[in-house]
């Protein structure tokens, strides 16, 4: 069978080219990656999963408005998606203080922040991702004041309808990073929501136990890193309780078969 085309491969991700112009296939690797890839490894059967979990909230989200890369799922591990001009901003949105909030600014992590930050990184591994404000944004014409308000709008509407998802199942929302990009209608450019949500760019605690079921646990070497991945998936209703192992030998077996 004729190889389709790589148009980029990512950290964690592969784009192909897709069936029709307009789309691409996104593939999703079991490679992790931390600290701007100075730690490297794998999480096994994180690419089938991470593919579910994104799917399932890219669904939720269309249903509720936010307009999405998101066309469907094409197997265990890729998914047709439209393809966007990538604006090179990672967007991190916070609830709670953790990560480099925390040691920046020296807030214990865990506290409750009294209200909702939005944050901008330009999106550079060379410069590693250098967080930003928007005077840079509007001087250096990454993205326009129009479409960071709509950018700010969509990722406040992701943070309510995310952290209302994970309540229901008893996981809190510290922080997640999303990323948006442009398609074009004649002259006319729109953002949409593009990239992933999954919990490679989420932190995601426990409710009950602050556990974190995130990719916390690969950069702190916590352990248990495919376990929480399923865990996630298992409370969002897409593995069933005892399907994780056999999607994860469903998968090892495939790939033995070279498919
Ligand atoms: P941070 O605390 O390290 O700045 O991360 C904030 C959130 O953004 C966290 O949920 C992890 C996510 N994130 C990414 O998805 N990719 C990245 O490159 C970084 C630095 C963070």
């Amino acid at each position: 069978m004729a190889r389709r085309r790589q148009i980029y491969e990512g950290k964690a991700k592969i784009l192909y080219e897709g069936p029709e112009p307009g789309t691409l296939i996104q593939y999703f690797k079991d490679d992790a990656t931390a600290f701007n890839a100075q730690k490297r490894g794998t999480i096994s059967g994180k690419g089938v999963i991470n593919n579910r979990i994104s799917e399932h909230i890219f669904t939720a989200l269309g249903t509720i408005g936010v307009p999405t890369h998101f066309i469907r799922r094409l197997n265990m591990r890729e998914q047709l998606i439209r393809q966007v001009e990538i604006i090179p901003i990672e967007v991190v949105v916070r609830n709670v203080a953790a990560g480099s909030l925390s040691k920046r600014l020296g807030i214990e992590e865990g506290t409750q922040l009294p209200r909702t930050i939005i944050e901008y990184y330009y999106k550079d591994d060379a410069l590693g991702d250098p967080m930003i404000a928007d005077e840079h944004i509007a001087c250096f014409g990454w993205a326009t004041q129009e479409e960071m308000n709509d950018i700010a709008d969509m990722a406040i509407r992701v943070n309510d309808f995310l952290s209302g998802m994970f309540a229901a199942i008893g996981i809190r929302v510290i922080d997640f990073k999303l990323e948006f990009g442009r398609v074009w209608d004649g002259d006319y450019a729109r953002v949409i929501l593009a990239d992933e949500i999954s919990p490679d760019g989420c932190r995601l605690w426990d409710m009950k136990t602050n556990q974190k079921l995130d990719k916390d646990r690969f950069r702190q070497d916590l352990g248990g890193v495919e376990e929480a991945y399923q865990e996630v998936a298992r409370r969002l209703g897409l593995l069933q309780p005892d399907e994780d192992s056999a999607v994860l030998d469903f998968d090892t077996h495939r790939k033995k078969r070279g498919k």
